[in-house]
């Protein structure tokens, strides 16, 4: 199949999801900035709000400074319209080094003046991993007005995804995976040796756009089995995020997207 190539980007449809392949970091970069703003733009003109689940780690920390601190962008962003939430949190403090609430504070709200009430963190200085996520699950049916048969929409959620092929904080063997009324639960990760707290694939796979962000070389492998390899979501949970009516697009660079039949 020949990828389509616009500016410095190659893009290619696998298995429904919309591939795109950056020349470089900036531009990667470039593109995510580009589409936060339409979905924001877009969002806003319809409900006047525009609700963004972060994914954490270390990938995205680059857009979130562009998106806070690139004054070309102006007021193409519509911030006091904007409510953050967390596609997943490690159980830790809001101020432990590996907190994503902490990632997201240091690149992107400490340029901002956000209003408190748009920034939905996960409160994991709650005693337990179950209480933290079941304040998220109420916080967010709150906000959605969603009941308990019902799951929020999410007009963009950012995912990154692990070499081993996970994403948000499911995990292989995780509650998460397939449970589909819930919309946040606490996993405990054997492999870290921790408790995390992630949006179940169902909310995950109700949003309007699914962004994943992915680059360098350590992730081909695992990006290759995901979108090219056989169908074994309990192994890959990357697998399991197929939007039930809306857009999934990975966003790559040349290194990620190296090993990749195109
Ligand atoms: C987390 C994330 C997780 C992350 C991937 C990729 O809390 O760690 O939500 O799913 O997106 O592990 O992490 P990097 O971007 O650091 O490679």
């Amino acid at each position: 199949m020949k990828p389509a190539r616009t500016n410095h980007v190659k893009i290619v449809t696998l298995r429904n999801a919309e591939i795109r392949i950056a020349s470089d970091h900036d531009e990667l970069i470039r593109i995510a900035v580009e589409e936060w703003v339409l979905r924001a733009e877009e969002a806003v003109r319809k409900k006047d709000c525009f609700t963004v689940a972060l994914s954490g780690g270390s990938t995205p920390a680059p857009l979130y400074k562009r998106l806070a601190t690139d004054a070309s962008l102006g007021e193409r962003l519509p911030w006091d319209k904007t409510h953050l939430f967390w596609g997943d949190e490690r159980y830790v403090l809001p101020d432990h080094p590996s907190s994503n609430y902490r990632m997201v504070r240091e690149a992107l709200l400490s340029h901002l003046d956000l209003p408190a009430e748009n920034v939905h963190r996960i409160k994991t200085e709650v005693p337990e991993p179950t209480l933290a996520a079941d304040i998220y699950e109420r916080e967010l049916r709150t906000f959605f007005h969603v009941q308990s048969n019902q799951l929020p929409r999410f007009d963009l959620t950012l995912l990154g995804m692990g070499s081993d092929g996970h994403t948000a904080s499911l995990f292989p063997g995780g509650v998460a995976l397939h449970e589909t009324k819930r919309i946040a639960v606490a996993e405990w990760v054997e492999r870290l040796r921790s408790h995390r707290i992630t949006l179940t694939a169902a909310t995950i796979n109700n949003s309007a756009t699914v962004l994943f962000l992915v680059t360098g070389i350590e992730k081909s492998a695992g990006l290759r089995s995901v979108l090219q390899g056989e169908s074994q979501p309990d192994r890959l949970p990357a697998q399991v995020v197929r939007p039930t009516n809306g857009r999934l697009i990975w966003l790559t660079d040349e290194a990620a997207a190296s090993r990749l039949d195109l």
